[in-house]
């Protein structure tokens, strides 16, 4: 496939070429006008830490921060995010398990995992809101994002265990550098 590099904004060869920064790293990458951010982020960039679910809004499962806020990155077109800071799961730890993460381990807050991106990213934003949400705070922020396995308890008590344990002071910086393309 031809490469141009001098085409920024301009599509070539059916594509264009998106530059964006995505935990804390510059990354670039080609898309067509069509490609989704999820598919964007799966396939150009190979951060597989984003999964895709239903596709279509409902699971929450594709869930990353663009410029600090909660995206559902499966209805978001990769070329929207031109410019954007993009955190996605990979950039939650830093150097050591971020506490939203090490409090899903001790908690029991995931089997599968599948639905656990989501679920992290999105408890970051809440914690960053909000440094001790209650319960009921905490079931209605992650009431967009569904987990087909494990139930909701061990999630719950996750987030609060991550709370304690200042989550909250960490969970918007997800900035861990990534290799540049
Ligand atoms: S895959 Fe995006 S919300 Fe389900
Ligand atoms: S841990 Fe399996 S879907 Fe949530």
């Amino acid at each position: 496939m031809k490469r141009d590099d001098n085409h920024d904004g301009a599509i070539v060869d059916g594509e264009i070429e998106v530059r964006l920064q995505v935990n804390g790293a510059s990354r670039r990458g080609r898309a067509e006008p069509r490609m989704l951010l999820a598919d964007f982020l799966r396939q150009e960039l190979v951060l597989t830490g984003t999964h895709l679910g239903c596709e279509h809004g409902v699971c929450g499962a594709c869930t990353v921060l663009v410029d600090g806020a909660p995206v559902r990155s499966c209805l978001m077109l990769a070329v929207q995010a031109q410019g954007a800071d993009v955190t996605t799961v990979e950039g939650l730890a830093n150097g050591e398990l971020h506490p939203l993460q090490q409090a899903f381990n001790e908690k029991h807050g995931l089997q599968c995992g599948f639905c656990t991106p989501g679920m992290l990213l999105s408890a970051a934003v809440l914690l960053e809101e909000n440094p001790a949400p209650s319960s009921e705070e905490i079931r209605e922020h992650l009431s967009g994002n569904i987990c087909r396995c494990t139930g909701y308890v061990g999630i719950v008590e996750a987030v609060q265990a991550a709370a304690q344990a200042g989550g909250g002071a960490e969970a918007s910086v997800a900035t861990t550098p990534a290799a540049a393309s």
